[in-house]
C-alpha cells in the first residue's frame, strides 16, 4: 500500500510517499481503509522535532522513532481482530489512530474508534477527532466551563479554535473569539459573540476579563492572560513554543491562586466517551468541522508546509479518494 514515510527529523521535505506492507490487525485491533485523513500541528511537531520535548517524550532522541505520520483519519473497516468487540467490517468510523494515517491503511485499538457521525463526509470526519478533542477537554475539564461564562478563544480560527468557539457555545458560554481580520466573517458564522481582531487590539490590555481563557497556542506571557481573568477566571494553554510550554509548566501552578485564579495547560486524551460526545454534537449540527484545504495523499509535503505558515483557517485534510479508486 502507499504512505508517507519519514526516517530523520527535518522540513517536509524529508517525507516520501512509498510503498509499504499493508499492515494487519492485532487482537484487539481494527484495520481501516482510510478515506481521508486531517494534518494536525501533533504532526508537524513529530516531523521537525520543533518541540525538544518530542525527542525525549517518546519520538526518538536522533531520530523519528515512528517513521509514519498522521494521527486523524476516518474510513472503513476492512478486519477486526479476535478480541474486537465493537465494531465489525464494513463500518464507517473516525478517531485519532495515532501514528500512520496518512496512509491508505492503517490499524489502531478499537478504543481509539468511533462510528462516523451520520451526517459528516469522511473528510469532514477526518478533521474533528484531535483538535476536538483537545477543545472540549481544555474547556470542559480543565476549563470547568459553565453555562453563562464568558470564555474568550485566542487562535479561534485554526484546528482547535473553531472546534472550541462552538463546543463553548454548546456550553451556553458567551463567547469571544480572537484572530487575524482576514478570520472575522469565518469567527461570526461559527457563531462567536465577540470578535476581536489581534491586530488592531489586544484583549489583555483593554480592561475586558473572562472566566475562561483558552489558548491555542502561547501568544501572550502568562501575566497577561492572568490579567485578562475574573477573579476566580481560569486560563488554558493547548500549545505553543518550546520556551511557552516550559514557561506553563514551571510557572503557571505557581502563579495560580488558593480559591482565586487559575493558570494551566490542557494534554488531549483519545476518549472513546468524548469522541461519542462530539459525534453527537456533529450529529445534532452544534459542531460543524470548518475545512480550509484539501490535499490528495502524495502531496501530502504542502500540506504539512501550509499548516507549518501557522495561518490555516480551520482544518486541513489529505484525501485519498484517488488513490480508493485505483
Ligand atoms: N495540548 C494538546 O493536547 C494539543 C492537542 C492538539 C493541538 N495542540 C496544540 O494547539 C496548538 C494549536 O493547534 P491548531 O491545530 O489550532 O493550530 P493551527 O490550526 O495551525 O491554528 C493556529 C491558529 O493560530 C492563529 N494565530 C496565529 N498567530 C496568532 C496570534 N498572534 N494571536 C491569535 N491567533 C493567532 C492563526 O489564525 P490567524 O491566521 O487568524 O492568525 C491560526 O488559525 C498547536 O500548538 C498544537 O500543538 C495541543
Amino acid at each position: 500500500m502507499k504512505a508517507i514515510v519519514y526516517e530523520k527529523y527535518g522540513s517536509p521535505d524529508v517525507i516520501q510517499l512509498k510503498d509499504v506492507e499493508k499492515p494487519a490487525p492485532k487482537d484487539n485491533e481494527v484495520l481501516i481503509k482510510i478515506h481521508a485523513a486531517s494534518v494536525n500541528a501533533y504532526d508537524w511537531h513529530f516531523l521537525t522535532a520543533d518541540i525538544f520535548l518530542i525527542r525525549l517524550m517518546g519520538g526518538g532522541l536522533l531520530k523519528p522513532k515512528y517513521t509514519r505520520l498522521g494521527a486523524d483519519v476516518a474510513g472503513r473497516v476492512e478486519a477486526v481482530g479476535g478480541n474486537v468487540k465493537q465494531f465489525q467490517p464494513g463500518d464507517e468510523v473516525f478517531g485519532d489512530i495515532g501514528h500512520g494515517g496518512f496512509a491508505e491503511y492503517g490499524c489502531a485499538p478499537e478504543s481509539r474508534l468511533a462510528l462516523k457521525p451520520a451526517n459528516l463526509s469522511f473528510e469532514e470526519a477526518a478533521a474533528v477527532p484531535m483538535a476536538a478533542l483537545t477543545a472540549l477537554q481544555g474547556l470542559r475539564d480543565e476549563g470547568q466551563i459553565h453555562p453563562g461564562q464568558k470564555v474568550l478563544i485566542n487562535g479561534a480560527s485554526g484546528g482547535v479554535g473553531t472546534f472550541a468557539v462552538q463546543i463553548a457555545k454548546s456550553f451556553g458560554a458567551e463567547v469571544t473569539a480572537v484572530c487575524s481580520p482576514r478570520n472575522l466573517d469565518q469567527a461570526r458564522s461559527i457563531g462567536a459573540d465577540h470578535i476581536i481582531d489581534y491586530t488592531k487590539e489586544n484583549f489583555t490590555q483593554n480592561g475586558q476579563q473572562y472566566d475562561l481563557i483558552l489558548a491555542a497556542n502561547g501568544y501572550h506571557s502568562l501575566s497577561a492572560y492572568k490579567r485578562a481573568l475574573t477573579p476566580k477566571g481560569i486560563y488554558v494553554m493547548a500549545g505553543g513554543s518550546t520556551a511557552q510550554i516550559f514557561q506553563a509548566m514551571l510557572l503557571a501552578s505557581w502563579m495560580s491562586e488558593t480559591g482565586g485564579k487559575k493558570m494551566g495547560g490542557v494534554s488531549a486524551k483519545i476518549d472513546q466517551k468524548d469522541l461519542g460526545l462530539i459525534k453527537e454534537l456533529l450529529e445534532a449540527g452544534k459542531v460543524v468541522p470548518v475545512i480550509d484545504r484539501r490535499y490528495p495523499l502524495s502531496e501530502t509535503a504542502e500540506a504539512l508546509r501550509y499548516l507549518g505558515e501557522g495561518h490555516a483557517r480551520g482544518k486541513i485534510v489529505i484525501t485519498l479518494e484517488d488513490i480508493n479508486k485505483t
